[in-house]
């Protein structure tokens, strides 16, 4: 591949970590470890990186793009959607402003399971095709990485095509695309009289039946009242871990239910959502350098009281942004509204949702030696703003600052 110098790069937000493979062990929280008037040299990775005024006299390259003095930043990586599925619940929208709440349409037979009804009559191109659309319009908000869940199918079957829909979707999209097997996302209604039969399901057949076809990397469980208790979860994300998956968990988002102190004693990578976590859960995270993986974007819409991300993160978490894109609880690709709720509902500095959303959400992926920060030897996924002040990302919200998108070196936006 070609390589490729970047120059006049008015501020280059590195994200760059100290404590490379230790997230657990903060000081990456508020320091985005900035170059200003820089230079990048990259082909699929980065090369060099540095001052204007360091850039060696021989550089060799075959491709010069001027930056503008603008803004180079990592992609976004989104560490949690579900951003493949059919139909759309807008009209559970229209009657939660209402003032009728999730749970309350999830009792019906609505929530995830009117979202299963659709997954399950749609075919896998019907369903790659959502989940491509969705990838591209975030990519062009700046996003690089992003990790899609099964979990609206809740049959071995349509699990598995969902998951078959992930593999088409991250063949179509240049995004890196990182797969989570989220059978226990609700009870079917087949097993609503009998939870544990499908508990066992998920552990005998859906959980080898994805491992056989590594359609998956993460396995992921919605731990919740009304939905899988501590002990479902603990039995699914053990078999889970014995087959050599990694594991996550929606823990805490509709009530305290003590996700997070199992989360952390799970040593899953990440708890995501986080809304109701208790002072036990916090510390049992950290202890175990468990990412506390916030969604702000969900207690917006649902209208929920917002994770205490300030005090997680002065206890010493390490705390990831991702979008939860979905149909239900928070329907937007956006990565740039999330920072912006962030920061004005979870008191989180600039830096510390830059952080959050870049680093850290590839930390929660696993794949932080990877990508996430603009060091040498990382993937070239990076994208400049239209803009010189990089808080403008934050402050002026609800509009697109990402102008061009590089991932893996190659221009994509
Ligand atoms: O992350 N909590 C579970 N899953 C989603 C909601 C999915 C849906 O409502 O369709 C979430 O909020
Ligand atoms: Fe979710």
């Amino acid at each position: 591949m070609k390589k490729t110098l970047i120059r006049n790069i008015g501020t280059l937000l590195t994200c760059s970590s100290k404590i490379l493979g230790a997230p657990n062990i903060l000081d990456s929280m508020g320091d985005l470890s900035i170059i200003n008037n820089a230079a990048m040299l990259y082909d699929e990775d980065i090369l060099w990186i540095g001052t204007e005024s360091s850039l060696p006299n021989d550089m060799v390259y075959e491709e010069l793009v001027d930056a503008q003095g603008q803004v180079i930043m990592p992609g976004f990586v989104d560490s949690h959607t579900h951003c493949v599925f059919a139909g759309d619940r807008a009209d559970e929208f229209a009657r939660r402003l209402r003032g009728v709440s999730y749970q309350t349409i999830a009792a019906e037979g609505g929530g995830i399971l009117n979202t299963v009804h659709a997954v399950r009559a749609a075919s896998i191109d019907q369903l790659a095709h959502q989940g491509i659309v969705l990838a591209l319009n975030a990519m062009k908000h700046g996003t690089t990485t992003i990790e899609m869940k099964s979990g609206y199918g809740l049959t071995l079957e349509s699990e598995l095509t969902l998951l078959k829909a992930i593999k088409v979707v991250s063949k179509e999209v240049p995004l890196r695309v990182i797969s989570t097997f989220l059978g226990a996302h609700d009870i079917p209604p087949e097993y609503r009289h009998n939870p544990e039969l499908y508990v066992d399901i998920i552990c005998k057949e859906m959980l080898p039946a994805v491992k056989e076809e590594q359609l998956a990397e993460f396995c992921d469980v919605f731990t919740d009242t009304g939905y899988f208790t501590i002990m479902q979860s603990e039995k699914i994300l053990n078999t889970a871990v014995e087959l050599g998956f990694k594991i996550k968990v929606h823990a805490d988002e509709l009530s305290p239910f003590g996700a997070a102190e199992m989360a952390g004693s799970l040593k899953a990578v990440s708890a995501d959502h986080l809304l109701y976590i208790s002072q036990n859960g916090i510390e049992a995270m950290i202890k175990n350098g468990c990412i506390g993986t916030l969604l702000p974007g969900t207690a917006y819409t649902l209208k929920l009281p917002y994770a205490p991300a300030r005090h997680m993160i002065d206890s010493g978490m390490t705390i990831a942004l991702a979008s939860d894109c979905n149909p239900g609880s928070c329907f937007t690709e956006n990565m740039q509204i999330i920072l912006s709720l962030a920061s004005t509902n979870m008191g989180m500095s600039i830096e510390e949702a830059i952080m959050a959303s870049t680093l850290h959400g590839a930390f929660a992926l696993n794949i932080g030696d990877k990508c996430g920060s603009l060091e040498i030897g990382k993937s070239a996924d990076f994208h400049i703003l239209n803009t010189d002040k990089y808080p403008e990302l934050l402050y002026h919200f609800g509009i697109n600052h990402t102008q061009n998108v590089w991932i893996k070196g190659k221009k994509v936006v």
